[in-house]
């Protein structure tokens, strides 16, 4: 799980890969690293930490050189440090290669070649690689890429120099997004096309198996056979803008404040309030086809999951639609049996988490229509999906998902709203709830506007190292997505619970060094949450409550209490969320933690 990224071209590389690596820092963080060909040699930096501890270091290499080849690493074998660090290159030198994924028999592969005499000095399974084509190399780098290919196993995306063939990059791909762009006289090699925007727009795809060798001037493209395979170039339709943080002091406060703005771009042009409904200009189901639909099944992972979780209520509750979640990495071992009338939904803010591109692919396979909810425009989610609804919430830097959450629950509730004003919801009720979804940019600015009472409280806070974060019903997946938030960006030990399920063995770990985080806006179950609460004061947990303006019963039992604006349950979940991200954000900092980047993970889970 990595970025990786190759120029060849007129500028100068070394410059050009560390501006790239800065914008692949979202699949990894924990070491760096590039290698130039220049004049027939190849030369390498590498630095354990960020992209900035590299280039502190890159001095060291050609400021004349025109071709690089770049990697920015997060660890999956061989632990994070210089040696484990990309670019690895073969024996003699002679070339030097990056690597996004997992080479999964290279074991196998490592014991062979040391049968051969080869000597390894990473742990990793990329430096097989880099062995394995040397092993194969007698003149045709093309031939002792395609021998390899038929001993790899996994899912990869590989880019290449090698010193005999100068300003020349090949790379090469099996389940793993590569792209090459093509500007005037240069070419770009990384897994996100995206990035290549400043200088190109005109994107070449590389599908499995396939390998590209990348000209300053030309692209050329070759099957697993060594067959020329003519394709065209693609436009990428979205621009990469450059984000900074403004006045903020992380980029996860600025995106958990521009979190008014990112809803509104999610439902603005997706209603019609004269009809009390949604309407998805860019869905490509008919009518009849969402008629049609008897069971929805939506996959994803993490903070997107929990988005997919809440919907689960919301489908079923508002649509009367049988909804399942599932985490994709899970679902995709289950055999899973796919019965007729099932509506796929993946969703993902990245669009390149492959744990659930690997489930969607598994259930194209079976036959199965993919509708994709996605942050990212170009994505590898969005190119396999049949259809995608985009949440136009702009680029989420920090690693911890804010905004985009908010924006998947409210496009999962409007695309909720369609289908229950198609079933049995009537007019009235459907402007009722899309009100309430038109108010919720104004809620959400003003539970910003007390941010700095939770700023307060999450000093009180800051010194537990474990909390339990408690709900009922919408309040439940709210829970785990506030939970997920502190342990991320906090270190801090967070039990998600549903509130009933307390006194089935979690209570045990209740006493006054534990506190609760609790959830409190879902009317329906209030009383009985109410209890369960009292159940935690009992045995002595200190309680923070999260709850509705004009709530009652709070007093003697909540230690503190956050108040946010009152909504309908079904939508309670984006309110009490923002609060709950700013609680997460302001414990972080008290803890001094790094919150953009937070320790062992990644914006983009790239490897399953
Ligand atoms: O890009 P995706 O939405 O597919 O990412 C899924 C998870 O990796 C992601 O939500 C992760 O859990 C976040 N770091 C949570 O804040």
């Amino acid at each position: 799980m990595c970025g990786i990224y190759g120029y060849t071209g007129y500028r100068n590389a070394v410059k050009i890969a560390i501006e790239g690596l800065k914008k692949l820092e979202y699949r990894g963080y924990d070491s760096a690293g590039i290698a130039v060909l220049e004049d027939g040699t190849i030369t390498f930096a590498k630095q354990r930490g960020k992209v900035a501890e590299l280039e502190a270091v890159s001095n060291t290499l050609s400021n004349d050189a025109r071709v690089a080849i770049a990697h920015t690493r997060w660890a999956t074998h061989g632990k994070p440090s210089e040696i484990n660090a990309h670019p690895h290159l073969d024996t003699g030198n002679t070339l030097a290669l990056v690597h996004n994924g997992i080479i999964e028999n290279h074991n196998e592969l490592r014991s062979m070649l040391q049968q051969k005499g080869v000597k390894f000095v990473s742990d990793t399974d990329t430096e097989v690689v880099a062995h394995l084509v040397s092993h194969f190399y007698s003149g045709n780098l093309l031939e002792a890429i395609r021998e390899s290919l038929k001993l790899l196993r996994g899912a990869f995306s590989i880019a290449l120099i090698h010193r005999d063939m100068p300003g020349q990059i090949v790379a090469f791909a099996h389940q793993a997004p590569l792209a090459v762009g093509l500007g005037k006289d240069e070419a770009f090699v990384s897994s996100d096309p995206n990035i290549f925007s400043p200088y190109t727009r005109e994107v070449l795809y590389i599908g499995n198996g396939e390998i590209v060798v990348a000209h300053k001037d030309k692209i050329e493209l070759f099957n697993a056979n060594l067959e020329r395979i003519d394709r065209k170039l693609e436009t990428l339709t979205s621009i990469s803008s450059d984000v900074s943080k403004g006045d903020f002091a992380h980029y996860t406060l600025k995106e958990i404040f521009e979190q008014p703005t990112s809803l509104l771009a999610a439902i603005n042009g997706h209603f019609i309030n004269e009809y009390g409904t949604a309407n998805f200009q860019g869905l490509t189901l008919s009518s009849s086809d969402l008629l049609s639909v008897q069971r929805i099944l939506i996959l994803a992972c993490g903070t997107s999951w929990h988005a997919g979780f809440l919907a689960t209520y919301l489908l079923e509750d508002l649509a009367r639609i049988p909804t399942q979640v599932e985490i994709s990495s899970e679902y995709r071992y289950k055999n899973p049996v796919v019965v007729p009338g099932t509506l796929v939904i993946a969703i993902s803010q990245s669009g390149e988490t492959a744990d659930t591109i690997a489930a969607v692919r598994e259930l194209k396979a079976k036959g199965a229509w993919i509708l994709a909810i996605c942050n990212v425009e170009s994505s590898t989610l969005t190119r396999e999906a049949d259809n995608t609804l985009y949440l136009h919430a702009g680029p989420e830097i920090g690693v911890c998902s804010t905004k985009a959450f908010t924006s998947q629950f409210v496009v999962l509730a409007l695309f909720a709203l369609q289908m229950a004003r198609m079933r049995h919801l009537s007019k009235i009720e459907g402007q009722e709830f899309l009100n309430a979804i038109n108010a919720l940019p104004n809620q959400v600015a003003k539970v910003l506007d007390i941010a700095p009472g939770i700023a307060q409280l999450a000093k009180k806070y800051a010194h537990f190292d474990n909390f339990f974060f408690l709900g009922r019903r919408y309040m439940y997946p709210t829970a785990m997505e506030g939970a997920l938030k502190l342990k991320e960006i906090s270190y801090i030990n967070a039990n998600a619970y549903a509130a009933g399920e307390m006194k089935h063995g979690p209570i045990a770990l209740i006493s006054d060094n534990c506190p609760t985080v609790a959830f409190c806006a879902n009317k329906q179950t209030y009383e009985k949450f109410i209890s369960n609460l009292m159940e935690v004061k009992a045995r002595s947990g200190p309680i923070l409550a999260i709850a509705e303006e004009g709530c009652e019963g709070l007093e003697g039992i909540a230690d503190d209490v956050i108040i946010v604006p009152k909504t309908l349950d079904e939508l309670a979940a984006i309110p009490s969320s923002v609060a709950a991200q700013l609680f997460a954000y302001y414990i972080a900092l008290c803890r001094g933690a790094d919150i953009d980047q937070p320790r062992n993970l990644a914006k983009s889970v790239t490897v399953e």
